[in-house]
């Protein structure tokens, strides 16, 4: 299979995130990047997961279950703007994936002023050396607002503070998604 953003996203919280660690999976959807989270800051770490959808969070919770890693997460039913309502320490990584639920409804997705503050909030309780990933579609039933805004943000970053890489998959068609790494460097 060829490489896409979800193998890039993967490759940076690998490389970023450690046994121990406080993670927050800001857009649970099914469960895949909640469950690659706890698995990698095991038993000693944490995961707080979000989604506004009940569905998302029965399939997070028995895909945790099946894995014997339904402990030393959280999943919350709200969404990843109210984040600072239930997070108050400093986080190590935090990981979004925005758009809608695969097999759901596509109504129901991430938009672009809560995306935002959901990466502020974020950026505030982030550890120096942390790591935000985000993975960011576009074109189709998603179109551009989002990624448009969200590009926006962290191009306005400061450089000082923080450290913003964009990969795009330059020459595919059909708008691919792309993916953003942050480094909160001081
Ligand atoms: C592309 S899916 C995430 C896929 C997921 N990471 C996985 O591993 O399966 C995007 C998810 O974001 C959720 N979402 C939409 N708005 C949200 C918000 N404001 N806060 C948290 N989650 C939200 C949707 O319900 C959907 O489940």
């Amino acid at each position: 299979m060829k490489i896409n953003t979800t193998t890039l996203a993967k490759n940076f919280i690998k490389e970023n995130l450690k046994e121990g660690d406080i993670a927050i999976d800001a857009t649970m959807g099914r469960g895949n990047d909640t469950l690659f989270l706890r698995e990698i800051v095991g038993d000693n770490g944490f995961v707080y997961a979000f989604d506004i959808q009940e569905e998302a969070l029965e399939a997070t919770k028995n895909r945790l279950i099946e894995n014997n890693l339904y402990n030393n997460v959280e999943l919350i039913l709200d969404g990843h703007q109210n984040i600072d309502k239930y997070i108050n320490k400093q986080i190590d990584c935090a990981v979004f994936n925005f758009g809608y639920l695969p097999r759901g409804n596509h109504n129901i997705s991430t938009k672009a002023n809560t995306s935002i503050i959901a990466i502020e909030k974020c950026l505030k309780i982030l550890k120096v050396k942390g790591v935000i990933s985000l993975c960011v579609y576009q074109g189709g039933d998603t179109g551009f607002e989002e990624k448009d805004a969200i590009l926006d943000f962290v191009k306005n970053l400061d450089y000082n503070k923080y450290t913003v890489i964009v990969s795009e998959f330059f020459n595919r068609p059909n708008y691919p998604p792309i993916h953003i790494k942050i480094i909160k460097e001081i």
